[in-house]
């Protein structure tokens, strides 16, 4: 259902992603970028489900197929690191499941979980399948005096397909050149293809594209990313999107598009932010939130979903 309705519109969708991933079918997008809550050790989805296709199974996914959902209890949650990869590692495989062959993912994480994410990410992907490290550095926040500041992201880069996988460093923007005076005025004209540390602001408070989610990333960074991994009319998928800044830049550069929250609160932001143009918000069975919109043009939710969604991120 919710992937017919993606061929004649781009998506976003009020849902659980465990719930919503199965829908689609294998291969499905050629780029996923996602942004997941840096520290889950109070979240519901401390429970790990694993979904595997079977008659018997309770969920329907594509094409009426059914699959089951294996509920594994973590023995015993004795940190936030276990807890976190058990949270972190269906989603992942389901990730890698809707990738098509030249497709990549991007993984945006901080400095704590990096490390272990990256040892899920081999064993899911395959060590091969890495990338790249990419650091997004900025300089904002409060400077601890026990340590060095903490003031970077880490976004870890897989590919579906090594070799195989889709990547345009001319279609990327150029930056200027640290020391420009080392280069040919030719050079330093054109600017430098970024590396893999990237110097860029956090989303400016009085700036164009705030929406006053917490935690939104900047336009910029996904600009690079959706830049480089896939075409115009490509499949952009985010299923943990907030205020939908993936949606933002993908109308911005032509692509197509699927992001899901299960926070009406950013669905609420991403129907201000995103331009309306062949757009669908719908539930995580497929049905029109439009119907739900105010007068004033907002989308309200009736007061059970919201208790039965709110998650605060
Ligand atoms: C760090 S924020 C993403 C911010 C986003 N990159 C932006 O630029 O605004 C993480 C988002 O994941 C959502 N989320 C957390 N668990 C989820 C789940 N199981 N299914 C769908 N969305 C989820 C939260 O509601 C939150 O909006």
């Amino acid at each position: 259902m919710l992937w017919h309705l993606a061929q004649e519109k781009d998506l976003v969708i009020l849902g659980d992603n465990d719930d919503v991933l199965p829908c689609f079918p294998d291969e499905s997008f050629q780029l996923i970028y996602i942004d997941p809550p840096f520290n889950t050790g109070k979240l519901q989805q401390r429970v790990t489900l694993r979904t595997e296709q079977a008659e018997s199974g309770e969920r329907i996914g594509f094409q009426g197929k059914r699959y089951r959902a294996t509920r594994i209890s973590t023995i015993a949650y004795r940190d936030v690191f276990d807890d976190y990869l058990s949270y972190i590692e269906p989603k992942l495989r389901q990730a890698h499941r809707l990738l098509n062959p030249s497709g990549t993912l991007y993984f945006h994480i901080d400095y704590r979980e990096a490390h272990y994410c990256k040892v899920l990410l081999d064993s899911i992907f395959g060590r091969e399948c890495f990338l790249n490290e990419i650091i997004w550095a900025y300089d904002y926040g409060g400077r601890p005096r026990d340590r060095w500041p903490a003031k970077h992201d880490t976004i870890l880069v897989y590919v579906k397909n090594m070799g195989k996988h889709f990547f345009d460093q001319e279609a990327v923007d150029r930056i200027p050149y640290m020391a420009p005076g080392l280069v040919t005025p030719e050079k330093a004209a054109r600017g430098k293809v970024p590396t893999d540390v990237w110097w860029h602001t956090i989303v400016p408070t009085n700036g164009r594209e705030k929406t006053a989610y917490p935690t939104q990333k900047p336009e910029g960074i996904l600009r690079r990313i959706i830049q480089a991994s896939s075409r115009p009319g490509d499949w952009v998928l985010d299923f943990f999107a907030g205020s939908g800044t993936t949606g933002a830049v993908a109308q911005q550069l032509g692509r197509r598009f699927v992001l899901i929250d299960n926070n009406p609160e950013a669905i609420r932001v991403m129907h201000r932010r995103l331009r309306p143009n062949n757009l669908a918000f719908v539930d995580s069975a497929g049905r029109s939130l439009s119907t739900l919109e105010s007068p004033t043009g907002h989308l309200s939710f009736a007061q059970k979903s919201l208790e039965e969604l709110t998650y605060g991120c």
